[in-house]
C-alpha cells in the first residue's frame, strides 16, 4: 500500500480501499474528527478516530500542527462537507506540535502576524493556495515560452552594468568595509575588489538578453532582480522575480501582441489547473471586501476578473492620448490628484495609471510612445511629432488594482543614435562596449519587455500586498528568514 496525497484520495475516491497518508493536523474536533492536510490541495481529508480504541495519551498528542501518519479505510463519508473520509486503523505521531506555543491556531490570523511567521504561514489555506498558484504560474510561463520557440536564458545576477540607468543598485563587494583600499584621491580602489571592478546585483537581465536575442532569435529570462529603491509600498520589493522575453526582428506592435498573448495564455492555464485554489481565494477576497465601503468593492469577483483579462483585448493608448484624458479628468480639474497633470512630458504617477485603468478604461491598458526624457536610454527613438516632441517606442501595461505590470520597448538599434543618447545621459561607452557591439555587427530591430512576476501573482490571487505573494519578502528594513 503506497502513500497517496490528499489530492489523489479526494479525486479518485474509489471506496472502500485501504490507504496510508501523512500530513499535518489542521483541527481535531470532538476527540474524533481530524482534518488532515498535506499541502497537495486546499482541501483537508477527514480522518475519523474511534476514540474508545485509542490510547488517551496518543489522542492528546493529535494537536493542530502535529505531523501524523494514518492508515485506515477510505469510505464514503457519512457526514456533510466531504465525499470520502478515512476510518483510522493506526495512527502514529511523527512530530508533536505544542498547542501552547504553536503560532498557527485554527482561527483567523492577520496577514501582518503571518508575515512574522512566514516560515509557517503556508500551513494556512490562504498562503498554501497563493503559493500553489505561484508555482503553477511559473510553470505556465515556462510552458508558454517553450511552446513558442523561446530559449530560456540565465542572465548573471552579479553585473557590472546598470541596465535601467536608475542607479538603484545593491553593491556587491568583499572589500573590508571598515578599511577599504584607497586610490590616491581617497576614493575606493575597486581594482582590488573581488571582480576587479565595481559590481552590483542586477536590476534587469535585459541587456544580456538582448545579446542572446541577436543570435538565438527568441529568448527569455525568469529570475530574481534587485532594486535598492526605498519604496515601502504594497507593490514594491527589493528582491523580485522578473520575466523578460527579448525577440529579434520584432517591433513595438509585435511586442504588445506578444505580451498580451502571453498574459492571456498563462492566466487561462491557471483557470484550468487551479480551480479549487482560485475558488477559495475568490471567497476570501469577497469576505475581505465586505469590510470595505461599497464604493471600494470591485464589481467583479476574482475569477471574473481573470476571465475578463483572458477574453478581452487590452486597450492600446498612446501617452499623448492618455495625457489628454488625464488633463480633462475630474480629479485633475478638481485638484484631487497629488500630482496635477498640466503639460505633455509629465511622468505618470500610480494615481494617474490607476485612474486610466480603473475609472476610465476599466480594463488592462497598454500605454505606448512615452516622452523620451522620462524613459531609459536604450529605447528606440521615434521621429519627432508635428510639434517637435520626442518620444520613444516604450510600452507599459497597466492592470486594474495593480498598476504597472509590464515595462518594455523596442530597442534602439542604430549605433549613432544610441551613442548620442548615452553621451547625453553620461553613460560610459566603455562599460557597455559589448552592448554597442550588437549595433555594430548585424544590428536589427528587436524588442522585449519585463513582467514583474509578483504583480502577476497578486492579480491572479487577489492578494493586496506584494509581501504576501513571495515566500520571504525583502523590503527596506526587513530580511528575516
Ligand atoms: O519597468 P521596469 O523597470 O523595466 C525593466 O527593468 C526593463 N529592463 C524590462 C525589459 O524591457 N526587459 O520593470 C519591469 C517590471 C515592472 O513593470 C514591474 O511589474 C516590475 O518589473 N517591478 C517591480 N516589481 C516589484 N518590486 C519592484 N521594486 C519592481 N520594480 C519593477
Ligand atoms: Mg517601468
Amino acid at each position: 500500500m503506497t502513500s497517496k496525497t490528499v489530492a489523489q484520495l479526494l479525486s479518485q475516491a474509489e471506496t472502500p480501499q485501504d490507504v496510508t497518508i501523512k500530513g499535518w493536523v489542521r483541527t481535531f474536533r470532538a476527540n474524533r474528527f481530524i482534518a488532515l492536510n498535506d499541502g497537495s490541495t486546499i482541501n483537508n481529508i477527514q480522518c475519523v478516530v474511534d476514540f474508545e480504541n485509542f490510547d488517551e495519551a496518543l489522542l492528546k498528542r493529535i494537536t493542530t500542527g502535529a505531523a501524523i501518519h494514518v492508515t485506515g479505510e477510505l469510505v464514503e463519508s457519512q457526514g456533510k462537507g466531504q465525499s470520502v473520509e478515512i476510518v483510522v486503523k493506526t495512527l502514529e505521531i511523527l512530530g508533536d506540535s505544542d498547542p501552547e506555543t504553536y503560532p498557527i491556531q485554527p482561527k483567523k490570523h492577520s496577514f501582518e502576524f503571518l508575515r512574522e511567521n512566514a516560515h509557517l504561514r503556508t500551513r494556512t489555506n490562504t498562503f498554501s493556495a497563493v503559493m500553489r498558484l505561484r508555482s503553477s504560474l511559473s510553470f505556465a510561463i515556462h510552458k508558454y515560452f517553450n511552446e513558442n520557440g523561446f530559449n530560456y536564458m540565465h542572465t548573471p545576477i552579479v553585473t557590472g552594468s546598470d541596465a535601467e540607468g536608475a542607479g538603484e543598485m545593491f553593491k556587491v563587494s568583499n572589500l573590508d568595509a571598515k578599511n577599504p583600499p584607497l586610490n590616491e584621491d581617497g576614493s575606493i580602489n575597486y581594482k582590488e575588489d573581488f571582480f576587479g571592478k565595481e559590481t552590483n546585483l542586477t536590476v534587469s537581465g535585459q541587456l544580456e538578453a538582448e545579446t542572446y536575442a541577436m543570435s538565438l532569435g527568441k529568448v527569455y529570462t525568469f529570475g530574481p532582480t534587485f532594486r535598492a529603491e526605498n519604496s515601502n509600498t504594497s507593490r514594491h520589493l527589493a528582491e523580485f522575480w522578473m520575466i523578460e522575453p527579448e525577440v529579434a526582428f520584432m517591433d513595438l506592435a509585435g511586442n504588445m501582441d506578444l505580451a498580451e498573448d502571453f498574459m492571456k495564455s498563462v492566466l487561462s492555464d491557471i483557470l484550468k489547473n487551479n480551480k479549487e485554489d482560485l475558488e477559495f481565494l475568490e471567497k476570501r477576497l469577497l469576505d475581505e471586501e465586505k469590510t470595505k465601503p461599497q464604493a471600494e468593492r470591485s464589481a467583479m469577483s476574482l475569477i471574473e476578473k481573470i476571465k475578463f483579462v483572458v477574453d478581452n483585448n487590452f486597450k492600446r493608448v498612446s501617452y499623448t492620448e492618455a495625457i489628454d484624458i488625464l488633463r480633462n479628468s475630474k480629479p485633475n480639474k478638481k485638484k484631487k490628484f497629488n500630482y496635477i497633470i498640466n503639460e505633455w512630458g509629465a511622468d505618470l504617477q500610480s494615481e494617474h495609471e490607476r485612474y486610466l485603468v480603473e475609472k476610465h478604461f476599466k480594463c488592462p491598458v497598454i500605454l505606448f510612445d512615452y516622452p523620451a526624457d522620462i524613459k531609459a536610454f536604450y529605447m528606440r527613438l521615434n521621429e519627432p511629432d508635428d510639434q517637435g516632441r520626442e518620444t520613444v517606442r516604450a510600452m507599459d501595461i497597466l492592470f486594474p488594482g495593480i498598476g504597472e505590470m509590464v515595462g518594455g520597448s523596442q530597442r534602439e538599434e542604430r549605433l549613432d543614435v544610441l551613442k548620442e543618447k548615452m553621451k547625453a545621459l553620461d553613460i560610459d561607452e566603455k562599460e557597455l562596449w559589448w552592448y554597442l557591439d550588437l549595433r555594430k555587427y548585424g544590428t536589427a530591430v528587436h524588442s522585449g519587455f519585463g513582467l514583474g512576476f509578483e504583480r502577476l501573482v497578486m492579480f491572479a490571487t487577489g492578494m493586496g500586498n506584494i509581501r504576501d505573494v513571495i515566500p520571504y519578502p525583502r523590503t527596506p528594513q526587513n530580511a528575516e528568514f
